[in-house]
Parts: structure tokens; sequence; C-alpha cells
């Protein structure tokens, strides 16, 4: 029994087209076949011996079919998945468009190949504009991504790095250098919009086949993948959550050796804020050996605190800034406001996201007050940009306090 979803119009308008791709997946010959007609009146199917085709059959339409004794074989073509009840018994296949990614309506009325793989894949593909020098601190990260990309030209395999930690602390930005650094594509996995689908193995299952058929297409071609905020996927013990995670857990098991069903050649990169879901419900996920690494991203230390601000001051022009207070005064003014809130010793209170901010203030506030600007503005700037440390003190205490298990960086 096979149940072949095609999004593409042709197979619904081309005969011909859609028996020879149908023949090709099933090894059948089915030239002498003539789709069954759901709409007729007579939907008892009877005497049926041979290979019958059935076209978007209604949920009707199957109860019909499996109230019949069925010596014969069924092929249906859908442009839905099949009704949950009955997924399992049918081997599901995606069948491809006829423009790569794209449907014949989609080519016609020229749809961006990006978009469609958004809608259909639930992914985006970035071409990131940064490198790592865009990338304050961080430094045992970005050794241990240039010992991976050695050691991966004298031919190691790696799977993915895990990166854990206080929000904003570059979790999701870090993947993005590292592929713009590497001019690879970056692949975004929308674990929302996967998980929302109605089956969402299927949904991964065709992303993976995507990223199969485009290495074979470009077989140079090297991706990033990037599941960000993975416990959005399987932050709980839901029975789809379970079965993702089994389905993401071979996959990363197999990846880059010749047990692997998909063959493409992809760095993963997992991040996560709330670790403590994922430790509670799917630990496994996290045991030695799936990652290559595992990283807890903890608040700048203030030597790495100082390299962001100089990265941002250099994007933002804020010399200005600088000729009224030096950034060691501006450190103060921050640092007297916030570090007695500050439960993470030796740490920094603002994190790479409030310290940006925080620069993007200053040159909000220059370019709306002009020779106005003042010392007090910037004083007012620190007073506005409130750090997670205060805002959410005891949340970050519980994320500090898993970093045992990590890296600390
Ligand atoms: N180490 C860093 N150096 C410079 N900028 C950073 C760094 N980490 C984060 N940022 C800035 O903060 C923004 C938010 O970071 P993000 O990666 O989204 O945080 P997270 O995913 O950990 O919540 C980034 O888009 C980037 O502009
Ligand atoms: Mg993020």
């Amino acid at each position: 029994m096979f149940w072949f979803i095609a999004e593409d119009n042709a197979y619904y308008h081309n005969k011909k087209f859609l028996y020879q791709t149908l023949s090709s997946y099933t090894k059948l010959d089915l030239e002498s076949t003539t789709p069954l007609n759901t709409q007729s009146k007579n939907k008892e199917f009877e005497n049926l011996s041979t290979t019958q085709l059935l076209i978007n059959p209604t949920l009707a339409d199957i109860q019909i079919l499996f109230k019949n004794p069925f010596h014969q074989c069924f092929i249906i073509v859908s442009n839905n998945p099949p009704p949950k009840d009955y997924q399992s018994f049918f081997s599901i296949k995606n069948l491809p468009n006829k423009y790569g990614i794209l449907t014949t309506q989609e080519y016609q009325s020229n749809v961006p190949e990006s978009k469609a793989l958004e809608n259909r894949l639930g992914l985006s593909v970035i071409d990131s504009p940064f490198t790592l020098q865009d990338i304050g601190g961080a430094t045992a990260l970005k050794k241990y991504t240039t010992q991976l990309l050695r050691a991966e030209q004298q031919g190691y395999k790696a799977k993915g790095i895990f990166l854990v930690g206080i929000p904003g602390t570059g979790k999701t930005f870090f993947p993005k250098c590292f592929a713009g650094e590497l001019k690879r594509m970056l692949i975004a996995l929308n674990l929302s919009q996967i998980m929302e689908s109605d089956s969402p193995i299927l949904k991964l299952n065709s992303i993976f086949e995507y990223l199969h058929q485009r290495a074979i297409d470009y077989p140079q071609e090297k991706f990033v993948i990037l599941i960000d905020e993975i416990e959005k996927m399987i932050g709980n013990a839901t029975a789809k959550e379970k079965q993702m995670l089994g389905r993401l857990l071979t996959i990363l098991n197999d990846i880059n050796t010749p047990a692997c069903e998909y063959k493409f050649n992809a760095i993963f990169f997992a991040t996560a804020n709330d670790l403590g879901s994922i430790l509670a419900n799917n630990p496994e996920f996290l045991r030695r050996g799936r990652w290559d690494e595992l990283f807890f991203i903890n608040l700048p230390t203030h030597e790495y605190a100082i390299e962001m601000f100089e990265i941002y001051i250099k994007k933002y022009k804020l010399d200005f800034a600088l000729e009224i207070m030096s950034l060691y005064e501006i450190f103060a003014e921050i640092e007297n406001k916030y570090q007695k809130d500050n439960t993470i010793a030796n740490r920094f209170p603002y994190t790479p996201a409030e310290i940006e901010n925080f620069c993007k203030r200053l040159d909000f506030v220059k370019k709306a007050e002009g020779e106005n600007f003042k010392r007090e503005d910037i004083i007012e700037c620190v007073e506005m940009i409130i750090p997670l440390t205060k805002s959410a003190q005891d949340g970050l205490n519980k994320m500090v306090a898993q970093k045992e298990l990590f890296i600390e960086i």
C-alpha cells in the first residue's frame, strides 16, 4: 500500500508524468490502470484484483477501502498525508516537484525558491553576512570550531555542537557567523512550524531528503544546520516529541557514516535556553558522544565584554560617545548600577545582546539629539537597558546551575 504525497499540479494534470513517476517508485506497470473515480456513487470498489490507483481520496473513501479485503495493491496520490489512523498501513513518500523544490504552480507564478522552502519544508536557507570576526569573546568556541575544521580536512567527521545558555549570549548568532565565515549555507529548521504540521516526522524526513537531493545536485556543497531552541521540539515528553527525538537521534547517530540513509555534508548546531525540560524528559539527547562538544555560554567576562563593545562601537560609529566618557567610565557606570544584582561571579552584568542594544541606543540618541548629545544621555542609556541579571535573576541562576555539564565559556 503506497501513499504518495504530491503537491505539484503536474501530477494531477499530466497522466503520463504521474504514471512514469509512480512506476519508478513502485516498480509496477501502471499503464493499464485507470484511476478509480472516487466521486462515483458506487464506492464499494468491488471485484478489484489488480493495482488500483486513487487520487485524492476522502476519509470516507479510505474507510470504505479498508472495509474491503485488500488482496489488491493500492496506490494513493494525494495533496495530503494519510489520515492519522491510517498512516501505519502505508508506505508514505513525497513525490518530487517538477522544478526541484518548486511545484509547477509555484514555478509558473514566480514564487522564489527560498519562500517555497520555508513554506514547504519549514526551513530557512540563510546566506549569512557574518563572520567569526563579528563575535566578541567566545574564545574557546572559536578555537574549537577552528580545530574541528582542521580535523575535518584530515578526514574527521564532525556531527555537531550543542550550545546552551543565557538568552542573548550568541547561541543563534554563533552558527550564523560560523556558516558565514566558511561560506557554507546555513539551514535553519523552523521547529514551531515543523511541530505544528500534521506529520512532523514526515516534515523532518522531507528536510533531510531535500538536503540529500541537493548534495547529489551540488556535491561540493556543505551545510551548517541550525536546530535552534530545540526545547520546542523535544522539551516535553509527549508521544509526538518522543517520536521526533527518536528520529533525530537516529539521524544524528548515523550522519556522515555509511549507515546513514541520507548523504550530505553537514555540521549540526543545536541550541537550548531551557535545559531543564530536556534533562527531565529526554536526557538521552545529551549523552556523551551524541555531540562533538557541548558548550555553556555564560555572561561575558570583563575582557570579552570589552571586545563586544569594541565591535559595536565600530559598527555604530560611537567614537563621539567615547570622547565624552571613556569605555572604562561607561563600564564603571554599568557595573555600579547592575553588578550588585548579578549573582554570576566574575561576569559582566550585560549579555552580548544587551551590549549591542546599549550601543544601538547610543546611536539612536545621538542621531535624535545631534549636537546636544551629552554625558547624561549615556547614563540614561545605562538606566534604560536593564539586564536580565536584574530582571530575571532566578531564571538565570537556574540556567547557570546546569553549566557543570558543559564546557563553560
Ligand atoms: N559574542 C557576541 N559578540 C557580538 N555580538 C553578539 C555576541 N553574542 C550575541 N551577539 C549579538 O546579540 C544578538 C542576539 O544573540 P542571539 O544569538 O540571538 O542570542 P541567543 O540565541 O543566545 O538568545 C546577536 O544577533 C548579535 O547581534
Ligand atoms: Mg537564540
